[in-house]
């Protein structure tokens, strides 16, 4: 297909797949690149297993722990509604969207976004409905880049994503691209890392060199090649960096709220992140890691006294909506 961002919606295709897909151009580099083409090669590895091990090798949970860490994502949402008409970026096997849709009776539908065509085709049909049961034909699974939506403009309820929008090459460009479909006073939910603010240039240079281990690249059906973070689309972004770049679209930050795993070691693992980044390198101390956001000791210790059903992903959370004075802006026109 040619390379047409700035065409009309996009064809439906349908013959080797599962179920109806919309399909939209990508750009030859980001389809060529290698977090791309390995993970087709991950979906087609676990193409023909059932659906709790899809899961497990998408998202590292099944189907019983999706529905238990979702609740706790909910709750954090307090008494936010999803309803209407909603957008997913990078949506993966599209777990987010079918969870809304299992939760949330008035939401009508979700364009679940994804740029890797064989996740698209092969993992998502299966996972949408061993989640949403009778609600998957509420999702519209799209292969596609969230740097390229063909979507009307301020038509969407709201967008959400999970450890998506870090991917993003290109932080300021991608929110104004999500603003752009949301309606006035629309709501982006963003679960995503965010590092503290004290990552150097330096360390945040390590950490995108750090290379993937032989075993998860076999696990994950992925060629034997070396392969750095960098190459597989990561990018470490801090808590500053996000806020700048969804002001700068346009967004206002309504609710911060983590989601953490928290334990005993990982309590003892934290307080040694405290230790100032160049003295971690230099004696060699987890310096691939960044040290805890503010508050976040005290909020771990306390939680690892409490929390024996929290999270196993660890996830800031933000709950942002465009601007009222775009509203203001369009309720007027
Ligand atoms: C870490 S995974 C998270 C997937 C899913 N949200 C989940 O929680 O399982 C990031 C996803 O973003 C997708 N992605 C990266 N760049 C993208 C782009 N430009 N457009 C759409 N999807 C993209 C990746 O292919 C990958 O599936």
């Amino acid at each position: 297909m040619a390379h047409d961002p700035l065409g009309s919606e996009g064809a439906m295709s349908g013959a080797e797949t599962l179920t109806s897909i919309i399909e939209w151009p990508v750009p030859d580099a980001l389809r060529a690149s290698p977090a791309v083409a390995n993970r087709n090669l991950l979906a087609r590895k676990y193409r023909t297993c059932d659906p709790d091990t899809i899961l497990k090798n998408y998202v590292y949970m099944d189907r019983k722990k999706v529905l238990e860490e979702f609740s706790i994502l909910f709750e954090s949402l307090r008494s936010f509604a999803f309803r209407g008409r909603g957008i997913e970026i990078g949506a993966g096997v599209a777990v987010f969207s079918a969870m809304v849709c299992r939760e949330f009776p008035g939401v009508e539908s979700i364009h679940a976004i994804e740029v890797v065509p064989d996740v698209v085709r092969f993992l998502q049909p299966v996972a949408i409905r061993h989640i949403a049961g009778d609600r998957a034909a509420k999702i519209v699974s799209v292969i596609g880049s969230f740097d390229h939506m063909r979507l009307g403009d301020g038509q969407y309820d709201f967008c959400i994503e999970i450890g998506s929008l870090h991917h993003s090459d290109q932080l300021v460009h991608t929110p104004k691209e999500i603003a752009a479909k949301l309606k006035p006073g629309g709501h982006l939910i963003m679960v995503d890392r965010a590092h503290h603010n004290s990552l150097t240039e330096r360390q945040r240079e390590l950490i995108l060199n750090v290379e993937y281990r032989d075993e998860w690249k076999r696990q994950n059906g992925y060629p034997p090649d070396r392969l750095t973070r960098r190459e597989n689309g990561e990018h470490e972004i801090t808590l500053r960096e996000w806020y700048e770049s969804l002001e700068a679209a346009g967004f206002e930050i309504e609710r911060r709220f983590e989601l953490r795993a928290v334990s005993l070691k990982k309590f003892l693992r934290n307080c040694l992140l405290m230790v100032p980044f160049p003295v971690r390198e230099r004696l060699n101390w987890l310096p691939s890691r960044v040290r805890p956001q503010e508050g976040g000791m005290w909020w771990m210790l306390l939680g690892t006294c409490s929390a024996a059903d929290a999270p196993s992903r660890c996830f800031i959370g933000l709950f942002v909506t465009t601007r009222p004075s775009w509203r203001e802006k369009f309720s007027h026109a």
